[in-house]
């Protein structure tokens, strides 16, 4: 049936329920829409049935990406229906341990967004391996890809390398030079061996000391090796995607590739231990808390507008999570818990990352199985609405 024959027409009743749209493989390849993606997502506008998009996706300032997807889609979402991948970071700003004021490395496909982004949420230290290989090219014997991004994009405080750490120095001898406190990735990394380079660099230092080298972090003979204390700088990634669907017909690597790579390297370096690290993005259950969150407020909103006056809590009774990776999309709306006992349906769709052929009929795990199966975005609503009744 078409999506409009499944509308309850005329309803004045703002519906319980909303949708939270994967982007890459539901919406668009790349920079392409998917065939009925466009006129489904007008269609929910014109019924004022609300929606997010819910992206592992990043790279860019959320306002940018949106002006793109609303180009792209023939839609106008605000950044109020809008997260990506490391849309959430922006909480490391808030309470006692802020990152304020901390000294931030980040990387991703373009060094100069990652930095925009990072000083736009307002971080205030930030700088990327392009100004490390700036300060020093011998930390990197071959010439990175990006040619116009090694000057180098910020001037720093104070010289970024330290004397080589000898056991008995204090850390004041250092405290003359950059310490760094944590590293982000922002989205793709493009450059991968300056960018692990400099990471495995930091991860075995004194504390986050560029230059420095602490045999506790990285000799296995050591009885802390491998174990990185307080003081040591926290390794964030935005997502866990091992793989994407982009333009090219078969999935493409993605930034939870990349994570894996260092995992690897430093299994090996530390003689088997596991790198510790933070990664946030779907499936993790803070971004489905985020989304929710956010569906909620544009629920209060719509109902506001429908004359409902204040409602406490929500009547949001369902999401329907529509995706196109069994590991991301649908295992975070299988696994989250609501806050709020709203029922998120896992919907996955044909035209990304999961193909029956390649990917097998069966799923390996429960948590991987949707509630759903559709062959793209515009029939998975019509299930959705459909159900809705
Ligand atoms: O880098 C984008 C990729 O990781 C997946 O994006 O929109 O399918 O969650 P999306
Ligand atoms: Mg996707």
């Amino acid at each position: 049936t078409g999506l409009a024959e499944n509308l309850k027409r005329g309803s004045s009743e703002p519906p319980a329920f909303a949708f939270a749209f994967d982007i890459d493989g539901v919406l668009l390849h790349e920079k392409e829409p998917i065939p009925g993606a466009a006129e489904t997502l007008r269609l929910l506008d014109k019924n004022k049935i609300p929606y997010i998009l819910l992206t592992n996706g990043g790279g860019k300032r959320e306002s940018e990406r949106v002006a793109e997807l609303n180009d792209k889609l023939g839609v106008s979402i605000t950044t109020e229906s809008f997260v990506q991948s490391h849309t959430p970071f922006q909480e490391l700003l808030e309470g006692p341990d802020s990152f304020r004021d901390k000294t931030v490395l980040v990387t991703g496909s373009h060094y100069e967004k990652c930095l925009d982004i990072m000083l736009n949420y307002g971080f205030r230290n930030v700088l990327t391996p392009a100004d490390i290989f700036a300060s020093k090219p011998s930390v990197f014997p071959f010439q990175p890809v990006k040619k116009t991004e090694q000057q180098g994009l910020i001037s720093l405080p104070q010289p970024i390398y330290s004397q080589p750490f000898s056991a008995n120095d204090s850390s004041d001898v250092l405290s003359n030079h950059l310490k760094i406190d944590a590293m982000f990735v922002l989205n793709d990394p493009r450059d991968w061996a300056l960018d692990i380079q400099i990471f495995s660099d930091l991860l075995l230092s004194h504390q986050g000391y560029m230059g420095t080298y602490s045999p506790k972090n990285g000799n296995p003979a050591e009885p802390n090796c491998g174990w990185q204390s307080d003081g040591q700088p926290r390794l964030y990634f935005s997502n866990a995607d091992l793989v994407w669907s982009a333009a090219y017909h078969l999935p493409r690597f993605g930034q939870g590739a990349f994570q894996y790579a260092m995992v690897g390297l430093w299994d090996r370096i530390t003689g088997g231990h596991e790198l510790q690290r933070t990664c946030i993005g779907k499936p993790f259950g803070e971004t489905y808390r985020f989304a929710e969150r956010m569906l909620n407020a544009h629920w209060k909103r719509n109902h506001k507008i429908a004359g409902r006056g204040n409602t406490s809590g929500t009547e949001l009774k369902s999401v329907y999570m529509i995706g196109d990776n069994p590991e991301s999309d649908i295992a975070g709306a299988n696994g989250y818990r609501s806050e709020n006992g709203t029922e998120w349906v896992s919907v996955l769709v044909k035209t990304g990352v999961w193909d029956e052929a390649r990917s097998g009929a069966k799923f390996t795990s429960k948590e991987l199985e949707p509630k759903r199966i559709e062959a793209d975005v515009k029939s998975a609503v019509g299930w959705a609405l459909e159900r809705e009744g």
